[in-house]
């Protein structure tokens, strides 16, 4: 997104050049000039998944109140130009609107669109669903929206719709994990628009606005990736949007009419270009000729730039007009085999676009939705993986659940930077997806189990609330509870009932478990909008699920007198509150109701939380000083941020399985500290019931985790969810920064966690969403929970982030869970519990009409797909279907290389050896976007300094593999079915 272009005028004179024509796409470039600088004048269009209007409403051209656009109209328009001069070109990059203006076409006109797809003269960059946001999405959902894509424009087009070059020109800063991701997948090149701006000055005096870019050395050449920063974002030279929505003159070259402005034109042209060149080393300058929704009238831009090229090249001694692609750029400037420096173990984060502009607090910008999208991926995940067992019957649903996922990708759909009704919009994509998963759920279990397994299940999406209608009104009712992961684990389930029942939970087996009956603490049954009867929420283990594995549990009302009824609050007299499961003690301090210490392992250690306010920027951002917090900007108006209160009420349970501490801070701030037994977690479940405002001020809260953690300045964020990015207060690798906004600008994205640690441990936060965050000071850890702000901060959105329901201020809740590990042992929690965020168990509910001993001989089964459980440190990252007879399968490392004595070394697996219900006749190795196969691929080499060359290839050996710490491989598995119910 950017702002409407406010631009100027000028002018031009004659002569052709002759254009060298190309026939096929890969030799489609036209000629460069050795001896002049290249000017690639570069026609695309921005088409964002949503943002001001819908995906759908910008797709069509509705809502025009918000946008005049129609992208459909775009591509028309576009095509039709293009149809006119062979020496035209246009990039297209958003598969979400190429699909659906496809399925729209008739044959001729498709027919007509490949024609120029192979001739090169429209060329798909990047490729993926969406141009997605770097900061908020989780790793899986970034792989699964580009694979979607370039799986529509591989199956549609075939080769000649294989982009090579990708382009995020939008988002608001870049990731390590995301680039790395991009050159798995085979790009030979990324382009950017907005980073830094003092990173921008300074790469454009030194001319290095191009690098090779190694976010993690130790992967080689493999994740090396030459990066290319725009001079101009990704708009046209100022006076060079020949757009029909904007204000800038077009090229006036008759001179027996008024108005001739050749002369002036080119002058102002060179002019720009002259400062464009002085920032890229290479004779090559790539101009963007395009921006946001641009091309709705083509001609306005092709007959504009069609003389624009005529007239310089016939008058400039230094200069090279051409139509050109980013990727026949990316092909002139590697063919002079120039040296390039590099940037190493370092991202574009955070994105300061002025002094005053941090765009660190979209990274918590509307949690609901950012929750919603990961509890969706979550599923989607295990959804897939379920419909391998069904055939390809679903594949309408899973495609369906797959596109919601995607658009929500998007740089302005999970970072939380679009208008309220198009977040709704996503929201309601999600919601829809979820119940296209749900038909593979049911689907499955009742090819596992039998036709006759309930069919009408559901996710219960607001038990965190305590509301489920199934498990609050039924005698009888089967939870079926999907793992997954790869591995066997055991997991907490929780779901409200009424008090004046009693229950007993069976396994399938017919075993009885032993739960927790607790009651719902006040604060959420006051939550408005919450329609319950729900009194008391049960908690129990389920234990010991298998590997990609399938369990159930029978629960029925009994009539017997159960000695294990409602807990009730321990009444305590000492000054010191603990609570305790035998692994790991927490005391609270009787005084303030506020954590005090932790103890594990014999050794207690401080330990603090609390809640803290700061009060947002108000303003109309006549310029930097005056710059609001709004949906992308964190501009708190003070350095320390007030705590809510100083003191909790505190609430007591005890259980069997579960031991919690309820804290009531304010009449709209509570938390539930809680630990499980057998664990070593500390979860906070925080419940937020709308943030008030007074006095016209907004409200950014956060949470802060006091520690005694020698931590030097130091602390450490996940990159979408894998790599840990070291981060230093104050401090940028590769400039001196300039201390204007000292709070957000140590602001950085955080998708699962944060750590920090010393010689002798680390503290780990890992959320259920993502989340911006810091340390400010030494030993502490602060993580901002939700925003309600008043102004908008003029970045084009338009709107202050003020998300209400109910008539007041948007609620929320989200957990944390905190691990505290000695370094001299082996701790391997924190990444299984991150890779939980994504591959969490599903339980789906059902009521029935079986008694106990039915349910017993009926469904007395639990299932596997894996013959065994992996390693902890290899991870089932994809498993679905893909074509018939055919299955997608991605396994990852989980561990980075050196953070673990047992866990961060090579592993070998051997794939033919992992399902249970296929056999694996063929095997082939695919790029990570799946569009190619791996030994196809040949990206271009680039010369720059190694200082640590690390070449790492392994192959497949007699279904072999071999995976490096954080690798990732793709594989294409033909595959034989097998009795899926043996
Ligand atoms: C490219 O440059 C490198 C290093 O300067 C040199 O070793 C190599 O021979 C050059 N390659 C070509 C094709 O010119
Ligand atoms: C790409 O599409 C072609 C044509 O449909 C197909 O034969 C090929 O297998 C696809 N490639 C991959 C890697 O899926
Ligand atoms: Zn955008």
């Amino acid at each position: 997104m950017i702002n409407v272009l406010k631009l100027f005028v000028y002018f031009l004179s004659c002569t052709f050049l002759p254009y060298s024509k190309g026939t096929k796409c890969g030799e489609a470039c036209h000629r460069t000039d050795p001896d002049k600088i290249n000017i690639h004048l570069v026609p695309h269009t921005h088409d964002d998944v949503g943002w001001l209007k819908t995906v759908d409403q910008y797709y069509y051209g509705s809502n025009k109140g918000h946008a005049p656009f129609g992208v459909q109209y775009i591509l028309d328009s576009v095509v039709s130009e293009l149809q006119k001069n062979t020496i035209r070109r246009f990039v297209y990059v958003e598969s979400a609107y190429f699909w659906r203006w496809w399925e729209e076409l008739d044959e001729n006109d498709k027919e007509m669109v490949k024609n120029l797809i192979n001739e090169g003269r429209l060329e798909f960059l990047h490729g993926g669903w969406c141009m997605s946001d770097e900061a908020t999405p989780h790793y899986t959902a970034m792989i699964d929206q580009m694979t979607l894509g370039l799986k529509f424009l591989n199956s549609t087009f075939g080769e000649c719709g294989r982009p090579s070059v990708s382009w995020q020109i939008d988002p608001f800063g870049h990731s390590s994990e995301v680039a790395i991701e991009f050159a798995e997948m085979g790009f030979d090149a990324l382009f950017l628009g907005r980073i830094d701006h003092e990173d921008h000055k300074a790469r454009k005096n030194d001319k290095n606005m191009e690098v090779v870019w190694r976010p993690d050395p130790t992967l080689g050449e493999a994740g090396d990736l030459f990066v290319s920063v725009l001079y101009n974002l990704y708009t046209a030279p100022a006076g060079f949007c020949f757009d029909t929505y904007c204000s800038d003159e077009p090229i006036m070259d008759n001179k027996k009419f008024h108005g001739y402005n050749i002369d002036e034109k080119i002058k102002k042209f060179e002019d720009q270009m002259e400062q464009y060149g002085a920032a890229y080393k290479a004779k090559n300058i790539l101009v963007t000729m395009g921006s946001d929704f641009t091309y709705s009238v083509a001609a306005s831009w092709f007959k504009n730039i069609d003389k624009l090229i005529k007239y310089t090249n016939s008058r400039s001694k230094t200069l090279n007009l051409l139509y050109s692609t980013p990727s026949c750029y990316v092909k002139a400037v590697n063919s002079l085999n120039l040296t390039w420096s590099t940037k190493e173990d370092d991202d574009f984060f955070p994105y300061g676009s002025d002094e005053h502009s941090y765009w660190t607090g979209y990274f918590t910008s509307r949690p609901t939705l950012k929750y919603m999208v990961y509890k969706a991926n979550n599923i989607l995940q295990a959804t897939k993986q379920l419909a391998t067992v069904i055939g390809n019957k679903f594949e309408d649903e899973e495609f369906e659940f797959k596109r919601a996922l995607a658009i929500a990708q998007h740089h302005d759909g999970v970072s939380g930077t679009e208008k309220q009704h198009v977040a709704d919009d996503y929201a309601v994509y999600l919601e829809e997806g979820i119940n296209a998963g749900k038909k593979i759920f049911i689907e499955t279990y009742k090819t596992l189990y039998g036709v006759d397994y309930p069919d009408d299940q559901h996710f219960g999406n607001l038990r965190n609330i305590s509301q489920f209608n199934i498990t609050e009104d039924n005698q009888n009712f089967v939870i079926t509870l999907y793992n997954p992961l790869s591995r066997i684990i055991s997991t907490p389930i929780k779901f409200p009932v009424q008090q004046s029942f009693h229950y007993k939970i069976y396994h399938c087996n017919g075993t009885t478990v032993e739960y927790d009956l607790i009651p719902i603490s006040a604060n959420v049954l006051k939550l408005p909008g919450r329609h319950s009867n729900a009194t008391h929420d049960i908690i129990f283990i389920a234990k010991d699920l298998p590997p990609l594995g399938i369990t159930n549990y029978y629960i029925q009302v009994t009539t017997e007198n159960l000695s294990n009824a409602a807990l009730t609050a321990v009444s305590n007299n000492n000054s010191i509150i603990t609570l305790s499961n035998g692994n790991i003690t927490l005391e609270f301090n009787k005084t303030d109701g506020l954590l005090q210490s932790v103890t594990k392992n014999g050794k207690t250690w401080p330990f603090y939380q609390n809640f803290y306010i700061y009060n947002a920027a108000k303003g109309y951002n006549y310029n930097a000083d005056t710059r609001a917090s709004g949906a992308y900007i964190f501009r708190p108006i003070e350095i320390d941020p007030k705590p809510v209160s100083l003191t909790a009420n505190i609430t007591q349970y005890h259980g069997i399985n579960v031991f919690e501490v309820h804290q009531t801070f304010s009449e709209w701030l509570s938390q539930i500290v809680r630990i499980y037994k057998d664990s070593v977690d500390i979860e906070f479940e925080w419940l937020i019931d709308s943030i008030p405002i007074t006095d016209w001020t907004g409200i950014e809260l956060v949470t802060r985790y006091t520690t005694d953690v020698n931590s030097n300045s130091t602390f450490y964020t996940d990159s979408n969810g894998r790599r840990w990015m070291k981060r230093i207060r104050n401090k940028r690798k590769y400039w001196n920064l300039t201390i204007t906004e000292p709070v957000a600008s140590n602001y950085y994205p955080l998708t699962t966690s944060i750590c920090l640690r010393d010689n002798t441990k680390q503290v780990t936060v890992i959320t259920d969403r993502p989340e911006g965050g810091t340390s400010m000071h030494d030993g502490e850890l602060e993580l901002m929970l939700h925003r309600r702000l008043l102004y908008d901060d003029d970045k084009g959105v338009v709107e202050p982030l003020d998300e209400t329901a109910f008539g007041k201020g948007l609620s929320v809740r989200g957990t944390h869970i905190v691990q505290i590990n000695e370094l001299t042992t082996s701790d391997v929690e924190h990444r299984l519990k991150a890779v939980e965020s994504a591959y969490h168990p599903v339980p789906v509910f059902a009521k029935t009409l079986f008694h106990l001993n039915e349910w017993i001989t009926n469904y007395n089964r639990t299932f596997s797909l894996l013959l065994k459980e992996l390693p902890p440190n290899i991870h089932i990252l994809t498993l679905e279907r893909w074509q018939k007879n055919q299955l997608l399968l991605r396994l990852e490392h989980i561990f980075q290389a050196n953070e673990n004595r047992d866990y961060a070394h090579p592993v070998d697996i051997n794939i033919k050896e992992i399902f249970k219900f296929f056999g694996i006749y063929k095997i082939q190795e695919l790029t990570l976007a799946a569009n190619l196969e791996k030994e196809k691929l040949k990206r271009l080499k680039w010369n720059f300094e190694r200082q640590n060359n690390t070449s790492i290839s392994s192959k497949l050996i007699n279904g072999t593999i071999t995976l490096l710490p954080m690798q990732i491989k793709t594989f294409l598995l033909f595959i034989e079915e097998k009795d899926a119910q043996n």
